[in-house]
């Protein structure tokens, strides 16, 4: 077998068989297939798709990277939440503590940032001291402590997908169904969740752009949930539009933290609806009831000491977060109703402020981003702060941006 006949297999639209992807992907993990390789096959991937039973097989091959966890000796149900990734989602850092404040155990495996949406373990960092590769006892420890822990991918849990997501983030190669939904199963799979509940995002500034595909992702993910043995639910959400008003890793965080002390808007609607979904299927109560629970726990400050005790259980310093002080203002050249705001746009804009990466070795800076003045519906007259740019320190000179790029206004 090699690596290059699999290649061409896949770049005409052949279905590859289970020693054909283990030869790849192990492969790969090995060093023996190359970075151009991996980044080659993932490519025709990503044109030519994958069968179920690929797909299927890929997700063995991530899991079988590493290990499994047994969290049986944690009593009681555990419920673990993902997003397929957009504009501003901290929805994580919000419901993590909430649903952990109500008793429900939430061990999470989240990943970094792909393409232009942000990823958990990015704005985690942010956060000086946060340590997101646990150990698989310093995970089980804290989740029997605090009900909570959240970790990236490490040497023994999904290697896999640690090595395939970096690559996908820098070769264009994060908008695959197959791709996304082995990503996302092996690390929810892997992390021994009883109950696993997906956010698909949807739309311009979300790796699925139309309701078809996000409605095929959904199908297969709750496929492999199933065969896992894990039900698996998944909600598809509007990403057309940012979620909440600022973008960026320490400013996300800043937000999460604002919508935990009583922040009201769309993105703690969201933080709401998906906390009652994962209370009401971990109790097996109703949704009234989850709601009760969930708005309780923000309201009493349970869900924000939650918090706090989750960033300190994992050597988080929360007065550490720096944002830049260099910042630069966009104003509106017209007058109106703000009726959209790209949000693939002002992903692209953070991305090239520096929140995100463009090649693999790239260091994010966790202090830049961008904060919405004027949101959807909001009145706009001609002068107003629409955004504000958080830039490098070290940037001099202002960026000539066109507000009709990123903002709708009639
Ligand atoms: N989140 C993941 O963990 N993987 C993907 O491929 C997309 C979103």
């Amino acid at each position: 077998m090699n690596i290059i006949d699999i290649i061409n297999k896949k770049r005409v639209g052949l279905e590859l068989n289970k020693e054909e992807l283990e030869y790849a992907f192990n492969g790969y993990l090995k060093g023996i297939v190359k970075d151009y390789q991996m980044s080659s096959l993932l490519m025709a991937i990503c044109i030519k798709g994958m069968s179920e039973k690929e797909t299927f097989d890929l997700v063995d091959i991530f899991i079988k990277s590493g290990d499994v966890l047994d969290l049986s000796s944690i009593p009681g149900i555990k419920v673990d939440k993902h997003s397929t990734g957009g504009i501003g989602d901290k929805i994580t850092l919000i419901i993590a503590p909430i649903v952990a404040a109500c008793g429900v155990v939430v061990p999470k495996m989240s990943g970094r940032g792909l393409g232009y949406t942000g990823g958990t373990i990015d704005k985690l960092e942010s956060i000086k001291g946060f340590n997101v590769s646990l150990t698989e006892e310093e995970f089980i420890n804290a989740l029997k402590t605090i009900k909570l822990a959240v970790t990236g991918q490490t040497a023994n849990l999904c290697p896999m997908d640690k090595a395939i997501y970096a690559l996908r983030d820098v070769t264009g190669t994060t908008s695959s169904i197959p791709l996304i939904a082995s990503s996302i199963m092996s690390k929810k799979i892997a992390g021994g969740a009883d109950k696993i509940l997906i956010d698909i995002k949807c739309g311009n500034g979300a790796l699925m752009e139309n309701m078809d595909d996000a409605l095929k992702l959904r199908e297969i993910m709750e496929k492999i949930g199933e065969y896992y043995g894990k039900e698996t639910i998944c909600e598809i959400s509007d990403m057309n539009t940012p979620l909440g008003s600022n973008i960026g890793n320490s400013l996300e965080v800043i937000e999460a933290m604002d919508v935990l002390h009583g922040k009201k808007g769309e993105l703690t609607d969201l933080a709401i609806k998906i906390a009652t979904e994962m209370i009401k299927v971990s109790k097996d109560i109703t949704v009234e009831e989850a709601k009760n629970e969930v708005i309780f726990a923000i309201n009493s400050g349970n869900a924000f000491k939650k918090f706090l005790e989750f960033v300190k259980n994992q050597g988080g310093d929360i007065n550490s977060l720096v944002v830049s002080t260099n910042i630069e203002t966009v104003k509106a050249t017209s007058a109106g109703e703000v009726k959209k705001i790209n949000a693939l746009n002002i992903g692209k804009l953070s991305c090239s402020l520096g929140a995100g990466r463009i090649n693999k070795e790239d260091t994010i800076d966790y202090s830049v981003g961008i904060v919405l003045n004027k949101l959807v519906g909001d009145k706009v007259n001609i002068g107003d702060t629409l955004f504000t740019m958080y830039k490098k320190q070290s940037e001099v000179n202002p960026l000539n941006i066109n507000p009709d790029d990123y903002y709708e206004i009639k």
